[in-house]
Parts: structure tokens; sequence; C-alpha cells
């Protein structure tokens, strides 16, 4: 089936069922807007697992996705959405750019989630947005956004609980939304180690890409041991 899209993580097929696409994951690494690029035998596995596993979760708890089903250990089947060119990032806890940025110290807790949006234009370097600039830019009409933000802070309720199931904190996220042919906002893209910082309640280890960001460990050994703790959920 042919090639639609092909990211620095995923590449996207169509399908023979109609409104149904499949998705692979690559075994890629990339930080900084590509800045710094590996390939890793086994992270596209992880990230396909995770990322089923995470959906699946979210769907039982009543939070829909374009998720379909995992296909294979590399693959999943979704929904067909028309993404909004947004990164819609969920902060529970301050680290990365908003310490650079604001001055936060990292760790500081916020007294509550902390929404930002960022434009999806890799030429651009994904830049922080307004709700303006959002209309300005005709990225999604006044309601879309609010329901966009809305699933967002319903994503981390259901989130966080889990990760503090799993003794973690989701300390901050990205995610991505999608628009049907029937207009409904639909929950997209992925959820993993990539995608999320996620922190040891008690030693504050990171289970996520800052290990490669920063180059403080194995990248691969980090997210099987975060899939191994979700499989014991
Ligand atoms: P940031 O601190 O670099 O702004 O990242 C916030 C969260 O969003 C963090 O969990 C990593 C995630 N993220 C992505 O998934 N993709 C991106 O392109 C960026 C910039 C961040």
């Amino acid at each position: 089936m042919s090639l639609l899209y092909e990211g620095k993580a995923k590449r996207v097929f169509n399908t023979e069922q109609e409104g149904v696409l499949r998705i692979e994951y690559k075994d890629e690494v990339t930080a900084g807007n590509g800045a710094k690029k590996d390939s890793m035998s086994g992270k596209g596995r992880l990230n396909n697992l995770i990322t089923s596993k995470i959906f699946s979760i979210l769907k039982q708890k009543g939070v829909e996705s374009h998720f379909v089903e995992q296909i294979s250990e590399t693959e999943q089947l979704v929904r067909s959405v028309e993404i909004f060119p947004l990164e819609v990032v969920v902060r529970n806890v301050a680290a990365g750019s908003i310490c650079k940025r604001l001055g936060f110290e990292k760790g500081h807790q916020f007294e509550q989630p902390l929404l930002e949006l960022f434009y999806k234009k890799d030429e651009l370097n994904d830049p922080l947005i307004t709700d303006d600039h959002v209309a300005l830019l005709n990225i999604a009409t006044e309601e879309q956004l609010s329901t966009i933000k809305e699933q967002a802070l319903n994503v981390n309720r259901v989130l966080s609980e889990l990760m503090d199931d799993m003794n973690l904190i989701l300390v901050d996220y990205k995610i991505e939304f999608g628009i049907t042919e029937d207009g409904n906002i639909l929950l997209a893209d992925e959820i993993s180690p990539d995608t999320c910082r996620i922190w040891d309640k008690e030693t504050k280890e990171n289970f996520d890409k800052d290990v490669y960001r920063e180059d403080t460990g194995s990248l691969i050994d980090t997210y099987e041991t975060f899939y191994k703790k979700l499989e014991e959920l």
C-alpha cells in the first residue's frame, strides 16, 4: 500500500480499508528538531508497543483516540484524520524549554497544569503561539481549539493517574489532534517516552528521551524498563 507521509519517527501508509491508515514506527531517534540524529535497533518496536498500550488504556478510561489496533511489533492501524499543525504541550512540573524560556527551576511543581501551543512548522522551528495566532493562521476555529484544550487536559488527568500507579511522575508531554471527515476532533499521533517526560517519583530518574537529549543513559534500556512497568500494571 502506498506511502502517504514519512516523518522523523514514523511512516504512514494507506490501507485497503477506507478511513484507516497503517503507521510504521521507525528506529530513528532525533532531538532538537533533527539537530541530533541516530538509528537505534528496537526503538520503533518499543514506541509502537508503548503507544498502543497507552491508547488502549486511555480508551478503557473513556478517552478516544485515532488508535484502532496494533498489528505487528512495529505497526498499528489508526483512523485517518487531518492533523492540526499544533503541538499541544501540557506541563505539570517545570523541565525542558520552559526553564530556558521563563527561568523556572527544573522540578518546580505548577499549581495547575500549564497548556502551551506550538505551531508545527519545521522551517520556523515550531514556535510557541497564542490562541490569537491560531485564529490568525486559520489553524483551528475557536470552538475546535477549545475542544482540543479540554481533551488535552482530560488526557493529563488520566495519564497522570496512570503514571502515579506506576510510581512515576508525568512531568510534561506533547500531543497532537486531528479531525475526522465527519468533523470529530480526535487525539492522534503517539504517546511514548519520545513525547513525554516521565520521572521516577523518588529518585527523579528519567524514563524518557531526555536520556538521549542529555546523553545520560541508554535510550533502549530506558524505554524497555518503562514498557515493562506498563506491562505490569
Ligand atoms: P519542551 O520542554 O522541549 O518544550 O518539551 C515539552 C514536552 O514535549 C516534552 O515532553 C517533549 C515533548 N516534545 C515533543 O514530543 N516533540 C517536540 O518536538 C518537542 C519540542 C517537545
